[in-house]
């Protein structure tokens, strides 16, 4: 399966890889479940979280995963922070495509997201303390990607040689 996924915390920079790795690859359809399920919804992620609960988000978000891992291929999908957490959720990325872990240092997390008033997991006195707790919770599960990139350690353009490689696609742009 030529797929490629990507993983992390919310501001790891999948969103920007995502969108780089489309411009090398123009016949791969770009995904990001969490734009897909606001555009299914008719609804953003935080009012879903407000009107219903992070349980009924987590519903939609398991869903739309099973539907895109039961279509085709030449995808590049970009699943939103928790997503990984959910056995079903692995088990069927994992067997999908290649998965890719993008890690990123807390502080770099806390500072994207420090002016964010879009994730409502976050919306809370501290923070910056909420975003460790669900690093130190998800790391182990990150950790069962195919291959974990330290987005410390290199560049934007380096991370989208290193993915196509990794997959073994070869970029026509
Ligand atoms: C969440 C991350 C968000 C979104 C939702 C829950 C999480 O996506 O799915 O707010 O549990 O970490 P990003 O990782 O794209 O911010």
């Amino acid at each position: 399966m030529s797929n490629i996924i990507l993983i992390g915390m919310p501001a790891s920079g999948k969103t920007t890889i995502g969108k780089l790795l489309s411009e090398k690859l123009p016949d791969y359809i770009l995904i990001d479940t969490d734009a897909l399920i606001e555009k299914t919804q008719g609804m953003s992620i935080s009012n879903i979280f407000k009107q219903f609960s992070e349980d009924y988000f987590r519903k939609l978000e398991h869903d739309t995963i099973q539907t895109i891992c039961s279509s085709g291929d030449k995808k590049i999908i970009s699943i939103g922070g928790g997503a990984f957490e959910n056995p079903d959720n692995r088990a069927a990325l994992l067997k999908f495509g290649t998965t890719f872990y993008l890690k990123s240092d807390i502080d770099i997390l806390y500072y994207r997201i420090s002016q964010d008033k879009t994730r409502p997991l976050l919306q809370n006195e501290n923070p910056k303390q909420t975003l460790l707790n669900l690093l130190q919770k998800r790391e182990d599960n990150f950790k069962k990607a195919h291959y974990t990139i330290d987005t410390n350690q290199i560049d934007t353009e380096e991370i989208v040689r290193f993915i196509l490689n990794a997959s073994n696609i070869k970029s026509s742009n």
